[in-house]
């Protein structure tokens, strides 16, 4: 069996659902359900024996000690972070503590664990950390994509944080032998993302006929790629990398942000006309920039694609069809989870006074 930290948030339950669809190897999902984390991401698979779930905390070592001796796993995939680049900037102490503390005490643990296995079974563990391209810092309009050998410049609290814990898994390969693998993606979209990253928060905003906050003049440009993608590119990195590599995965769609809430508004315009609204676009509102925003992130696929043999398969313009449909399918799941510290981070992040007690 294996076992998937973070698997109640956006992209670990993406994962979850292309595993269990391609194969009976159990799956033990350890999350701390914080805001992020959402069990109705699971739902499907609430009578499937296939699933286990475990409500705990990365940074609690001696947990994540017990759970690997319980369940004898044969790798751990780790999504579990805090991922959203502006509450970074908000409250970056959480950050810390959960993408650098968290995998070390991760890392400790199932040092431990593999240390503990027979030679077969040492050899055939694997410690996968799945990390960002943001990293790599930013890139000008005619800069080269990052590579796996680009140097690291993260800029903001959320990719300091990242780089920190690709650091860890790097020297628990180089000090201990550990078997570990980093994947550095390109930012991701699709079904059940949290509505507070660019993508599901226009749609929302969109169909509520609120406005769309585009940051600075909305030419940064971010490379997208469909979730599922993500998820298929793991499996191959886990089935097949090379230990102690890095293989970046990206969607080969550079976008700026402002073609992107575009094309939502198009997509909207003709799937939910709506009078009262008007043409979506006259909704794209210019707000305050990010500070320390990023102006481009682009990723070189081509390590994967050459020794893996893998390749997005979905499309931007479908993808983002894709995305909006599920969204409009699923207002049931975006009610669930706009809780009250949903809210409370919109008004801190988008409104103009204090937030909301
Ligand atoms: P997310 O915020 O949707 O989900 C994170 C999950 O981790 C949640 O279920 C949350 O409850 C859990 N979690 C947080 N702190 C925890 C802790 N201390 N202990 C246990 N569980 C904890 O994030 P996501 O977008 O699904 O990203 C998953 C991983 O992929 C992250 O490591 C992120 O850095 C990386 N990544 C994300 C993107 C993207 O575009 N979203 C792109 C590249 C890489
Ligand atoms: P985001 O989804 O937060 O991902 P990341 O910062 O990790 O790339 O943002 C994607 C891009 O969209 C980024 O350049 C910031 C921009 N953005 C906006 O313009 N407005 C918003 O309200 C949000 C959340 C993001």
């Amino acid at each position: 069996m294996i076992i998937v930290t973070g698997g109640a948030g956006f992209i670990g339950s993406n994962f979850v659902a292309s595993w269990l669809a391609s194969s009976d190897e159990p799956i033990l999902v350890v999350d701390k359900l914080t805001y992020a984390g959402n069990l109705e991401n699971l739902a499907s698979y609430r009578n499937d024996a296939r699933l286990l779930f475990q409500a705990a905390d990365i940074c609690d070592q001696p947990v994540m000690e017990q759970l690997l001796q319980q369940h004898s796993p044969r790798a751990i995939i780790h999504f579990a972070a805090e991922s959203h680049v502006d509450r970074s900037i908000h409250g970056p102490a959480e950050f810390i503590r959960t993408n650098v503390n968290g995998t070390f005490s991760l890392l400790e643990a199932a040092r431990g664990y593999w240390g503990g296995m027979t030679a077969e079974s040492k050899a055939a563990f694997r410690f996968l950390h799945v990390s960002t391209d943001e990293v790599y810092g930013s890139l000008g309009e005619q800069d080269p994509p990052f590579t796996e050998t680009t140097p690291y410049s993260p800029n903001s609290p959320y990719s300091a944080s990242k780089a920190a814990s690709d650091h860890l898994v790097r020297a628990y390969f180089h000090t201990y032998g550990l078997p570990t693998l980093t994947t550095n993606c390109s930012n991701n979209y699709g079904p059940f993302q949290f509505p507070e990253k660019l993508i599901p928060l226009m749609i929302m905003n969109a169909l509520e006929g609120k406005r769309l906050p585009v940051y600075g003049d909305g030419r940064n440009v971010r490379d997208w790629l469909y979730v599922a993608d993500h998820c298929t590119a793991i499996m191959e990195v886990l089935d097949r990398g090379r230990i102690g590599e890095v293989y970046n995965i990206g969607g080969n769609s550079e976008r700026r942000n402002l073609e992107v809430v575009e094309r939502l508004c198009e997509i909207l315009d003709e799937l939910r006309p709506d009078a009262g609204i008007g043409p979506h676009r006259s909704l794209v509102s210019f707000v305050k920039d990010r500070p320390g925003h990023d102006q481009r992130y682009a990723i070189d696929s081509g390590k994967i694609q050459r020794e893996l043999g893998w390749r997005p398969s979905v499309t931007f313009e479908e993808g983002l069809r894709r995305t909006v449909a599920w969204y409009l399918d699923h207002m049931d799941w975006v009610r669930h989870v706009r809780s009250g510290e949903y809210r409370r981070w919109i008004s801190l992040q988008y409104g103009s006074g204090e937030p909301s007690k």
